[in-house]
């Protein structure tokens, strides 16, 4: 089965964005282990720099709290190492070892983004480090593109605002 990716976003803040993506990934997780293939094949990305979806995995699935996450535990580790390496370091091939994907109790997987990664470098941090410059706008792409053999389905809770970030193109 080809990955599915569903972006929940919109402009307005408050309207449910989050509340939907923890809905959805209940509810697709359950639909699919209906079979009990034990697979989690459902995975929510937090590309929110509040970071609120990420506060309630985290402490909820028993990782304690979000700040006591190790940097590389957090999707904002996926998008520092890809700037560095867009902006310093061409040569380098990137391997992540997925620390950052986490197993909310057993239903389904989660990436954590976190407003304390670095010194309080969140995403909307992150993006400003972006400058709007198309060269980084597939950040995201590719390090989904990584992973998501292992998904049918991939939530993306965003912020209620557009950066380059969220904007995405997931094309082919
Ligand atoms: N279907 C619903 N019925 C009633 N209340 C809801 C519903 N969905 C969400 N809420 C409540 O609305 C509030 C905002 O929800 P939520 O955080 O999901 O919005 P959001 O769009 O993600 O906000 P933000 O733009 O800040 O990320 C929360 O208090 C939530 O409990
Ligand atoms: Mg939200």
């Amino acid at each position: 089965m080809e990955t599915k990716i569903i972006f929940i976003g919109n402009y307005k803040g408050g309207v449910g964005k989050t509340t939907s993506v923890l809905n959805f990934a209940e509810y697709f997780s359950r639909e699919n282990n209906k079979n009990n293939t034990g697979k989690n094949r459902v995975l929510v990305l937090d590309i929110d720099p509040q970071s609120s979806l990420s506060e309630i995995l985290v402490s909820n699935g028993g990782y304690g709290a979000l700040s006591d996450l190790s940097a590389a535990e957090t999707l904002n580790y996926v998008f520092d190492l890809y700037i560095s390496k867009i902006d310093k370091y061409h040569s380098i091939e990137l391997k992540f070892d997925n620390a950052m994907i986490k197993n909310y109790n057993k239903i389904y997987d989660f990436v954590p983004s976190s407003l304390f990664y670095q010194k309080n470098m969140g995403l909307d941090m992150l993006a400003l480090k972006m400058k709007d410059d198309i060269q980084y706008l597939s950040i995201l792409k590719n390090w989904i593109d990584t992973i998501k053999g292992n998904y049918d389905i991939i939530l993306i809770d965003c912020p209620p605002a557009n950066n380059l970030i969220t904007s995405i193109s997931f094309d082919n």
